[in-house]
């Protein structure tokens, strides 16, 4: 499973970056406006300056014709955009038209195999269902991935899982074990799946009494 980053904070991306371990970023309205500013393009084209892997940006219009010219605009922006288009009848629509244009769309906000099901059937690259926000309203989010995602596997569809609103280590590790592709996190639950109290006490454990010792 690949780990895409969920943030617009250009300094979280670059740290994240520099481990290796990211092959994306995803953006949206509310990640966008947290780092002070509601210009999607300026915010956007700052992440692409340190970042040259996929970059998701998000459509803000709720109608088809509305979000295929914004997705033509932010699919301009650099050959490996993708661009997030909320699910909805109006959002398939444009999933549809953005395939017969080559314009890499991922279907989000999905809370049923039903609608993932109809984003793949309509050209979407990726699909997003919501994980921590499954649990908001009482829904099984892990079982959620695994029936999409084996949905996708028995019927051999290239769309891929991506899943969103995970909330810490476990949710990630629990999307990969149920056939999950993609899962994005933020750059908390990213440090938080790297570090471990024994590993860093064992680190310290082993360099007891090398202090001011060099290996050269
Ligand atoms: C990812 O692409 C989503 O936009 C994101 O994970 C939303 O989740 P949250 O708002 O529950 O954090």
């Amino acid at each position: 499973m690949r780990l895409f980053l969920d943030t617009a904070n250009v300094e979280q991306i670059k740290e994240a970056d520099s481990l290796g371990v990211i092959s994306g970023v995803t953006t949206n309205p509310p990640i966008i406006a947290r780092e002070g500013r509601h210009d999607v393009k300026a915010q956007i084209a700052k992440i692409l300056e340190v970042f040259d892997k996929e970059v998701v940006g998000q459509v803000v219009s709720l109608e088809a014709e509305g979000m295929i010219r914004q997705a033509q605009e932010i699919a301009s922006w650099r050959a490996n955009m993708v661009v997030k288009i909320p699910m909805c009848m109006e959002g398939l629509k444009a999933i549809h038209q953005l395939k017969k244009q080559n314009i890499n769309t991922l279907a989000t906000i999905v809370f049923t195999p039903s609608q993932a099901l109809l984003a793949a059937q309509a050209g979407a690259k990726y699909v997003a269902p919501f994980l921590g926000r499954s649990r908001l309203i009482c829904q099984d989010g892990l079982k959620l991935v695994k029936d999409i995602a084996d949905i996708y596997r028995l019927h051999d569809m290239e769309t891929q899982v991506l899943v969103g609103s995970v909330e810490n280590p476990i949710d990630a590790i629990q999307c990969a074990k149920a056939g999950a592709h993609i899962a994005t996190v933020t750059f908390e639950t990213l440090q938080q799946m790297a570090i471990h109290p024994t590993t860093d006490l064992t680190i310290k454990e082993f360099l007891n009494g090398w202090e001011g010792i060099d290996i050269m």
